[in-house]
């Protein structure tokens, strides 16, 4: 990101294309540093509409989803600025446009969580369904009901959204049809400034939402409930800037660490989140792997066979859908047959026929997947269809025999910060061009 004032075309014209050739039969080792969290940070940048002075975030990565982000809040009339060693700093003070363009919003998923904070700040939101990756019906009616319950106007005007609360956001209870991440946040965000106290019920309790919720109590929010279903908030007046670390990247050590497993590696992966990975760590253990977690490192090794596991795709504590498609891809090479559920997205399958030009056996039947195993990979050209689905077939063409092209890795560049160093350091031979 720049100083103010910002390009704005650079910072928004994602590189599309781009390719990886990968030289497979690699057996990873080494050490790496996990990033911040995307999906923590993305959701704190919008936090910063909640205040007129300087929200502080360190540990930000450097992702194109944060740059894009970035844009969408300069255009809105913030300060984003990136400081040394990863910091950025936001500020909202002469943010005086209310409506999200809409080539900036469909950049990204968490654009649209602009939306809660604006209209609960100034009365006025508007923007178009946000983009993302195309994993399933991604629809925001969790977020515009709970608008309303705390009495907001929400139309549609065109392809348009738009919120009004000309007296600002009351007291209410509001129940989510879905727990959904960004919907709890957005919904949290608004809240945070109602007058009165609002519940809000079936809530998210990803850490990525319970990341938010320490910066909000941090920025002078009052929210208690914090990892349960059932949210409490006394809305305050204002909020203040603060200084606030983004937490690890939960899905980018997940796939670290799934690497480790699939190439038979030993990895040490430094910086990682604690207590937030059972349902992962324990089905990595089921298939044959060895890791030791200290405080902040986890390491991860396979010396015997991978053995196959079944395993099904939820919202928090569950296995994270984020994690499913390298999971799958790591199950190509297990010995036996494994079932895969989601339940979390309706179209996270678009891996499967990406896996298979590489020699996997797996089949698809609406949200679920068998994986026959093992199968040898061989190298060939695909594509990383979305952020994950793009890791699973860089795990799979680190096991394929010969080299993979990637193309469209600049899905990967959403989500992965460094990618081509960290693989480096671990000794994938790996090219980008
Ligand atoms: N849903 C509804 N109604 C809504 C919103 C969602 O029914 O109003 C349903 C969706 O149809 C879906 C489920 O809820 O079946 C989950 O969607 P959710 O809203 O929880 O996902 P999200 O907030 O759009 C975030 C992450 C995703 C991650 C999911 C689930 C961000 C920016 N994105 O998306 O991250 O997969 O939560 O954990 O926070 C990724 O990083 O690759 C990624 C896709």
């Amino acid at each position: 990101m720049h100083v103010q004032p910002i390009d704005l075309p650079e910072m928004t014209t994602q590189v599309r294309g781009g390719k990886y050739v990968v030289r497979g039969g690699v057996t990873l080792r080494g050490a790496i540093d996990i990033s911040g969290a995307k999906n923590h940070a993305l959701a704190a940048m919008c936090a910063a509409l909640l205040t007129d002075e300087d929200l502080i975030l360190e540990n930000v990565p450097d992702i194109s989803d944060v740059d894009s982000l970035g844009a969408l809040l300069v255009s809105l009339g913030a300060e984003v600025e990136r400081l040394p060693n990863r910091a950025v700093r936001l500020n909202c003070r002469q943010v005086n446009i209310f409506e999200a363009p809409t080539d900036l919003i469909s950049e990204n998923r968490a654009s649209f969580q602009v939306m809660g904070p604006l209209v609960a700040r100034h009365g006025y939101a508007a923007s178009a369904p946000p983009g993302g990756d195309v994993i399933g019906q991604r629809p925001i009616d969790v977020h515009l009901s709970g608008f309303e319950a705390m009495g907001a106007r929400v139309i549609r005007e065109g392809e348009r959204f738009v919120a009004t609360a000309a007296n600002g956001l009351h007291g209410a209870r509001v129940f989510m049809d879905y727990p959904s991440v960004s919907g709890t946040q957005n919904v949290m965000m608004a809240a945070v400034l109602a007058r009165g106290h609002v519940t809000i019920v079936n809530a998210a309790t990803e850490p990525e939402v319970q990341g938010l919720i320490r910066l909000l109590n941090a920025m002078g929010a009052r929210i208690s409930g914090s990892g349960s279903q059932i949210l409490e908030i006394d809305g305050v007046e204002n909020l203040h800037g603060t200084t606030s670390r983004i937490m690890p990247d939960r899905i980018e050590t997940g796939t670290f660490a799934i690497a480790a497993v699939m190439t038979g590696g030993d990895v040490e992966l430094r910086d990682v989140p604690t207590g937030v990975m059972d349902a992962l760590l324990t089905k990595l253990r089921s298939a044959g792997a060895q890791i030791d977690e200290s405080d902040g490192m986890l390491r991860v090794r396979r010396e015997g066979p991978i053995r196959a596991v079944s395993f099904q795709a939820l919202p928090y504590p569950g296995l994270a859908t984020d994690l499913h498609a390298p999971m799958a891809a790591l199950l190509t090479q297990a010995n036996g047959v494994s079932i895969i559920h989601e339940r979390v997205f309706d179209n996270r399958m678009l891996y499967v026929s990406e896996l298979r030009k590489m020699g996997a056996e797996i089949v698809s039947t609406g949200s679920s997947a068998i994986v026959s195993g093992p199968t040898p990979l061989h190298g060939t050209r695909v594509r990383a269809l979305d952020v994950r689905a793009g890791a699973a077939v860089l795990l799979a063409a680190m096991v394929a025999q010969g080299t993979t092209i990637i193309d469209d890795i600049f899905h990967l560049d959403r989500g992965y910060e460094r990618l081509t160093e960290k693989l480096t350091a671990l000794g994938v031979e790996v090219e980008r061009n």
